[in-house]
């Protein structure tokens, strides 16, 4: 496997089904894991199984149902939950136990209420216990984005040696800037004892819209596992959204990364999820927005007309997407409204063209936006007056 393989973790139906109203039958999490396994993920966090008897059947039937991505469970640091995951992975091909604790000091006085000391030991039992059952298994060190990192360290340095495959360093609480987070990850490469025997994870949430940041950051530093979510969708703010570390280890391929996202489904991809989670994707949403592709003033309209690049950096086939789209509003141009004219049927140049264009401005200027039937309206009253 290349050095600059990215795998991509999808947590769409265990960090994203806990927000409250996303929650989903298991027969919809079928749909969704097959879509997932179509998209190319590389692990499917199915679920918290000891969380609840819907989200163990969950989990089994998951297994059931996909075979090539790893299926992943979570549980806290202890023997029961992981027990109970172990055996909702026993139909599993491929599988994780993701385990872990608190590791910022905020999680072990508040949370906990407990010492450094007992929780690195509870964090390397249960995974030595894991490890009796699954052979891969990812410790998360709940918080690290708060945590001390010379802490951290040493519990990850613990972890490795008990047996972890993946050590995750979640920014839990969406606090940490860019760099920070990579100088975080970059200390983790440089000072952790044998850190080859495992993959650094990040797991980034939005708090102040930086989780998509934090995630490459960490990646340009040597993490080699993203975990996101379909939408950004997860709690409170949300997860990073697959699509957008996906799209921007892809446009940028000066970075070196990779992954083995099949793009061209994303787009469908985040509709299945929207409408399965009833949680509406932002119209301006990097990538999976209705806007994404969608140029609605004259100069834009008229320079990707001439050059899609001139302001598109991204191909929308590449994400799934037949076209941009040219919104007629106000602020259009001469250019794209003969370009939609004429893909309805009706050549104008010149003054004729000029005279369609402002009784289109007086429309506009009282309507949003502009569609075909109105245009057509012009279009007929034009060749009435001829
Ligand atoms: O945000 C977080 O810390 C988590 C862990 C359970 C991995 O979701
Ligand atoms: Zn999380």
């Amino acid at each position: 496997m290349s050095d600059n393989r990215v795998y991509i973790f999808d947590t769409t139906l265990r960090d994203g089904e806990q927000v409250p109203g996303c929650q989903l039958q298991t027969s919809e999490k079928i749909v969704v894991a097959k879509t997932l396994e179509k998209l190319g993920v590389d692990v499917i966090e199915a679920g918290f199984p000891i969380s609840s008897p819907g989200d163990f059947q969950s989990v089994i039937e998951i297994s059931k149902a996909v075979s090539n991505p790893i299926i992943c469970a979570l549980t806290r640091a202890n023997q029961k939950d992981i027990e109970v995951a172990v055996d909702s992975l026993k139909h599993a091909k491929r599988k994780r136990i993701h385990t872990g604790i608190g590791a910022s000091d905020y999680h072990i006085k508040h949370k906990f209420r407990s010492t450094r000391e007992d929780i690195m030991e509870r964090g390397i039992a249960a995974v030595k216990f894991a490890k009796k059952y699954v052979e891969d298994i990812e410790f998360y060190a709940e918080d690290a984005g708060r945590a001390d990192l010379e802490f951290l360290a040493r519990m990850l340095e613990g972890v490795i040696a008990a047996g972890a495959t993946v050590v995750n360093i979640p920014d839990t609480t969406g606090y940490c800037l860019p760099e920070e987070y990579g100088a975080k990850i970059k200390y983790l490469v440089d000072n952790v004892k044998n850190i080859d025997k495992a993959i650094i994870s990040v797991h980034c949430h939005n708090d102040l819209g930086m989780a998509t940041a934090n995630s490459i950051a960490g990646v340009i530093q040597g993490a080699r596992q993203i975990e996101c979510t379909i939408n950004g969708v997860g709690e409170r703010a949300g997860n990073t959204s697959l699509e957008e570390v996906v799209m921007i280890m892809k446009t940028h391929n000066d970075l070196h990364l990779e992954t083995e996202i099949k793009t061209q489904e994303l787009n469908s991809t985040s509709g299945l999820i929207s409408r399965l989670m009833r949680m509406p994707v932002q119209p301006n949403k990097a990538i999976v927005g209705r806007n994404a592709f969608a140029h609605s003033s004259g100069i834009h309209q008229d320079g990707v007309l001439k050059s899609r690049e001139n302001y598109e950096i991204i191909d929308p086939a590449d994400v799934g997407v037949a076209n941009s789209s040219i919104v007629l509003t106000a602020r259009s141009g001469r250019a794209a409204l003969k370009h939609r004219l004429e893909l309805l049927g009706h050549q104008y140049e010149g003054e004729k063209l000029d005279e369609i264009y402002q009784r289109f401005l007086v429309m506009a200027d009282k309507q949003r936006e502009i569609r075909d039937e109105d245009l057509l309206t012009l279009a007929g009253d034009t060749t009435l007056a001829d």
